[in-house]
């Protein structure tokens, strides 16, 4: 990928793996627009950091969605690179039934939804700009923690849904790569006790990520990412038993 002069756009880059490949994207001289769905949070990271492009947009919100293209579209139209990260991962009790069935597709809402809804409204401006999409998933794409049975079943549709998108998009010139991050500290991971999983920080995420992004990587699997692909293939079994080893006590008691 190359990774100067470009236009980007980073959903949920207002925190986290998002706001820290905006950081590295703008450190690079590139153009960078966040977005999330807490306008006070967007403000913070406005203050801090005034060169950065702040919107207020929910992924899981298609009139926000087609509000976010529309702008984006007529302010940034050098826009060449949509980096769909907004994510959110809960735990969750199978066991019973929940008591909430809608607010039971709030990960598939932003997690696929969000990643489908921004391709399929920013997808033109990509074409015309021959422009790149990266698709954030997960190491857990590959091997499901099952205290997080949603959220891991939301990372696989993504990389299914990618390498469609990939073989798609072959002849337009426009690039897919999908991100496939370990274990990383952030707020998404607050409630994993220490021990648990191994967590690498946001800063050597960035920096292996980048290294694989300027190399032309297309699949990136950063630290233990790699080794749980390899490990999905060779002893399947002993893997997933192993991350429900690690997760079984973050299920809930009650169901949600
Ligand atoms: N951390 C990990 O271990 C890890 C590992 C593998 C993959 N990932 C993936 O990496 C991505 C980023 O995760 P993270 O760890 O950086 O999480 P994080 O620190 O919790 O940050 C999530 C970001 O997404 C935004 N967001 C959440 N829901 C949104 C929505 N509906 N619309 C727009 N923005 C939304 C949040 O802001 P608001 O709350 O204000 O909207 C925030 O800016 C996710 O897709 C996650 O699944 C994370």
């Amino acid at each position: 990928m190359n990774l100067k002069h470009r236009t980007i756009l980073i959903t949920g880059g207002s925190a986290g793996i998002g706001l820290a490949f905006a950081l590295k994207f703008m450190e690079l001289g590139n153009e960078v627009i966040v977005t999330g769905r807490r306008q006070a949070v967007l403000d913070e990271v406005k203050a801090k950091y005034p060169k950065l492009h702040v919107i207020q947009s929910d992924v899981a919100n298609p009139a926000q969605i087609a509000a976010l293209a529309a702008r984006a579209k007529a302010d940034f139209p050098a826009l060449d690179v949509l980096m769909n990260n907004a994510g959110i991962m809960l735990h969750k009790n199978l066991r019973a039934p929940a008591s909430d069935l809608a607010g039971l597709m709030e990960e598939v809402n932003i997690n696929v939804g969000g990643v489908i809804g921004m391709t399929s409204a920013f997808i033109d401006i990509l074409t015309a700009n021959r422009g790149t999409v990266i698709n954030v998933s997960s190491a857990l794409a590959f091997v499901p923690l099952p205290s997080a049975p949603i959220y891991s079943a939301t990372k696989a549709a993504v990389h299914s849904y990618t390498q469609s998108l990939r073989f798609q998009l072959q002849e337009t010139g426009v690039e897919v790569i999908e991100l496939m991050p370990p274990a990383v500290r952030t707020d998404l991971t607050a409630d994993l006790p220490e021990g648990s999983l191994k967590l690498i920080t946001t800063d050597e995420l960035v920096r292996e990520s980048f290294a694989a992004l300027r190399a032309g990587a297309q699949e990136i699997r950063p630290g233990q990412a790699k080794q749980l692909a390899l490990m999905r293939r060779l002893a399947p079994d002993f893997i997933n038993g192993q991350l429900w080893k690690a997760s079984k006590d973050l299920v809930p008691i009650a169901a949600a």
